[in-house]
């Protein structure tokens, strides 16, 4: 049986869409259930700065269907020392907190696996990272919104390319890791797509930019994904335009656009379900896992597990993009 009674619950690390279903998933899960939950604000910072207050059901009212979240996020320098970690356990000690629910990507669960074998105190982690980037779930919190965000960007970029015959190079967020941009190339038929995961060959991207002049394409989109081995759009550029002076480039960086904006109903309802799961996971014993989803199934994973083993990428993927967009 579990002893666990009051649950904190935080949000760490680059927002994501679809972070509040979480939130509000986790705190009414664990009202439901004969816990009393608190929020934890600005993330490990905030626990190190014991800014807590508790949470009712109504806390989490109207909130399904923004962005962003209502916890407020950061990334602690703090946290990473010992110091910072002996102060936010100090914390929990303090509001009686027995076991956390930390929502983030791989720099959250690095802290969260520290912090729990020095103080050996529970905790569940929820993947929101619009990276898309852990191992042991097919989805990450925020990762659908946006992709759809950058396709609804590169429609609109479309209209224009092609009214003007130009080529746009589209870079997209994805610090180490080309989710985002393989999947919203394919959504928006980008004509080339970089990604890290992929060494980029410069001669191949050229030659296809001649095969695509001579089929008569006259305008087109190059997604690059920010992490890319070749560099970020500016390069892409600049190389383009030096083997093509006859084109008109033009650049475009989505940038924190693409971590905005209200979650798809995908994203909340998966939130929703993870959050609902982290609760039981706790109630169940269970610690030191990232929950997430596998198959559509509720899937436990080690965190360590989560941050160093990296989510499988279909590159075949890459050639149905290449074939399409002949
Ligand atoms: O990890 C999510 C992410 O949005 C990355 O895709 C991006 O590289 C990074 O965060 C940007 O971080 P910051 O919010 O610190 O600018």
């Amino acid at each position: 049986m579990s002893t666990i009674k009051r649950i904190g619950v935080l949000t760490s690390g680059g927002d994501a869409p679809g972070m509040n279903a979480a939130i509000r998933a986790v705190v009414r899960t664990g009202i439901y259930h004969g816990l009393e939950v608190y929020g934890i604000y600005k993330g490990y910072q905030g626990l190190i700065q014991g800014v807590i207050e508790p949470m009712g059901a109504r806390s989490v009212s109207n909130i399904i269907q923004r962005g962003g979240t209502i916890l407020k996020t950061a990334r602690s320098d703090e946290f990473r020392t010992y110091e910072g970690r002996k102060k936010a356990y100090e914390n929990l000690v303090k509001y009686g907190i027995d076991a956390m629910v930390v929502i983030g990507g791989d720099g959250t669960f690095t802290g969260a696996s520290i912090f729990q074998d020095e103080f050996n105190f529970p905790i569940v982690g929820l993947p929101g990272t619009i990276d898309n980037d852990l191992y042991g779930t097919d989805y990450t919190i925020g990762y659908d919104t946006a992709v759809n965000t950058v396709v609804e960007a590169v429609d609109k970029l479309r209209d224009t390319a092609g009214s003007h015959d130009r080529l746009f190079i589209v870079e997209v967020m994805g610090r180490d890791a080309g989710f985002i941009a393989l999947q919203s190339g394919i959504a928006s038929g980008a004509e080339q797509i970089l990604i890290p995961e992929s060494v980029t060959y410069i001669d191949k991207l050229i030659q296809k930019l001649r095969t695509d002049y001579s089929n008569n394409k006259t305008s087109g989109i190059i997604m690059v994904s920010e992490g890319d081995d070749f560099g970020g759009a500016m390069e892409v550029a600049k190389l383009i335009k030096a083997e093509f002076p006859q084109y008109e480039t033009r650049v475009t960086i989505l940038g924190h656009v693409q971590r905005g904006g209200s979650p798809s109903a995908f994203d909340r309802v998966r939130a929703s379900a993870m959050g609902f799961q982290a609760v039981i996971a706790l109630k169940d014993g269970v610690r030191g896992v990232m929950v997430g989803t596998i198959n559509r199934k509720a899937s436990y994973t080690p965190f360590e597990k989560a941050i160093k083993m990296h989510q499988a990428m279909n590159l075949q993927m890459l050639e149905i993009a290449e074939i399409l967009s002949i």
